[in-house]
């Protein structure tokens, strides 16, 4: 793992879109694992522009989302596949058929994770996973459990999961679960990108930084990958 430490969240999103335009650049057809939440938001703004700019095209590009809520439309405001629209992909040229995502409502939840790990290896696996992190140490919708998972699956949020995002959803209760990617296919990523902003995130980045593995700290298991970036601010870096 290679941690880099930044001044704000500002400077980590143009660290950030600098690594994808590069890879976008040397590699148009590239597969990107995308990751939703606030903290990636920067990360998307600066990406924008640069298509805006003609620095970068979408256009041959396949994506892969992390999760999916299950118990709401695809097309509800606080769904994963809105976010992603509303956030990126209405404002570049991605083309919509090489968009993926799991499906949270899909009636046979082994199926559709056996379909999603046929999508990403006929894609050619993930080029570059961005990842955010859970205050609990969650990767995607990975919760700490007593084993790691392989394969995409239907997770039963956790409370500290559901008091992090249950803001958006207003005075609606927001979904108890959601289909994830596994660890395995997180783990599979050729490059995985990590970032972290803000206080509340301090002791995942410091349990992450121990050198322990523990499916109790999910993100643990990014010290067995050897090309992880992680990015920082100095809130987040704070018990380091
Ligand atoms: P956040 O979520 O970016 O909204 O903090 C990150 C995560 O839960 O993985």
């Amino acid at each position: 793992m290679e941690t880099r430490i930044f001044e704000n969240a500002e400077e980590i999103a143009v660290a950030a879109a600098e690594l994808y335009k590069e890879l976008i650049n040397s590699k148009p057809d590239a597969v990107l694992g995308l990751a939703t939440g606030a903290t990636p938001v920067p990360t998307y703004q600066n990406l924008i522009k640069m298509y805006e700019n003609g620095e970068i095209s979408f256009k041959d590009i396949t994506t892969f989302n992390l999760d999916e809520y299950c118990d709401l439309d695809k097309n509800d405001k606080n769904s994963y596949y809105t976010f992603m629209h509303e956030n990126l992909f209405s404002k570049v040229d991605i083309d919509e058929s090489k968009v993926n995502f799991l499906d949270g409502n899909a009636p046979d939840c082994d199926a559709e994770s056996k379909r999603y790990a046929e999508a990403i290896k006929a894609a050619g696996g993930i080029d570059l996973q961005l990842l955010g992190i859970g205050t609990n140490g969650h990767i995607a919708f990975n919760e700490p459990a007593d084993e790691f998972t392989d394969e995409a699956f239907k997770v039963t949020l956790t409370q500290s999961t559901i008091d992090s995002n249950q803001k958006y959803f207003g005075d609606v209760p927001m979904p108890r679960y959601a289909m994830t990617m596994g660890i395995g296919s997180i783990m599979r990523s050729k490059k995985i990108l990590l970032i972290a902003t803000g206080e509340a995130k301090a002791d995942a980045v410091k349990a992450l930084h121990s050198g322990e593995v523990t499916p109790r700290i999910p993100c643990s298991i990014l010290n067995q990958h050897d090309d992880v970036i992680i990015m920082l601010d100095k809130a987040a870096a704070k018990l380091l």
